[in-house]
């Protein structure tokens, strides 16, 4: 496996693309509320992207081998579904969650996030099942730096999350990205400590954990590319593009809204 290293130039190119897609999040978090369509929140990013921000949006016609091309710019995945909802005429309603996932090119190079996002009042259940998935994306990220392995991740984040009582995805990952949109490695959301490849100053790639708040198994939609849960149970995401630096890690997925990394403190 050839894990390609970015150069200092293609790492402030990440980090510019980096910031511009959590800035789209940021810029779209007030239209979150009841009411809104999944088909209006891609509209309203689509024209931030391409209008304001002048950058592309990734998913726009994306095609990787046996998949039909992606129909909008943002995915929407709203309570039990896991991941590449395809924005369109679902109204959100009070009680929602939904996974807002956000990826663009600026200069050639792509940054990719995304958060969970609560509509109205929702249950504590699934206020929880966001929180915990939160923490767990942040754990893993605490794994990253020079030696550790992808196992470590995968491990970091499996632990806290199964040990909150829920499932982690196993059919989707996190992955290098840069010029392109998914790149090697594979950044599994489970796995032992101590295996799999060491990381290596200059990796970038994406943590995202899927988690279930029942069982782990999915299932893919009509449409070709929506992912649920088979129990319809809820399921939450959050995404960062990190890189792995000398001395640890740095996330470059930072704008000013974009929800602070969890102190200690606050551990359950
Ligand atoms: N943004 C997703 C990821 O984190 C990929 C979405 S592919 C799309 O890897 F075509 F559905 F947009
Ligand atoms: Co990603
Ligand atoms: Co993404």
């Amino acid at each position: 496996m050839t894990i390609q290293l970015k150069t200092p130039e293609e790492i402030a190119a990440m980090r510019v693309a980096g910031r511009l897609a959590s800035e789209v999040l940021d810029f779209i978090a007030p239209h979150v509320r009841p009411g809104i369509t999944t088909g209006e929140l891609d509209r309203l990013c689509h024209d931030y992207m391409v209008d304001v921000q002048r950058t592309i949006p990734a998913p726009l016609n994306y095609a990787p081998p046996g998949y039909t091309p992606f129909p909008k710019s943002i995915c929407t995945s709203v309570n039990h579904q896991v991941c590449h909802g395809i924005p369109g005429n679902r109204v959100l309603k009070s009680g929602d969650i939904v996974n807002l996932d956000i990826t663009v090119i600026k200069d050639g190079f792509h940054g990719d996030t995304s958060r969970m996002f609560c509509v109205g009042d929702p249950s504590i259940a699934a206020r929880r099942l966001c929180e915990v998935t939160f923490r767990a994306m942040w754990l893993g990220i605490e794994q990253v730096r020079p030696g550790a392995t992808l196992g470590d991740i995968g491990h970091a984040i499996q632990r806290f999350a199964e040990g909150s009582g829920f499932s982690i995805v196993r059919e989707f990952c996190g992955h290098g990205i840069g010029r392109r949109f998914h790149e090697e490695p594979q950044i599994l959301h489970y796995g032992r400590p101590g295996t799999g490849e060491r990381l290596e100053p200059g990796m970038i790639f994406t943590i995202e954990p899927m988690v279930n708040a029942g069982k782990r198994d999915i299932r893919e939609l009509g449409d070709g590319w929506t992912i649920v849960t088979r129990d319809h149970s809820l399921s939450a995401q959050w995404e960062h593009t990190v890189l792995v630096t000398e001395s640890g890690f740095d996330v470059l997925t930072v704008s000013e809204g974009c929800p602070a990394r969890p102190s200690l403190a606050s551990a359950a």
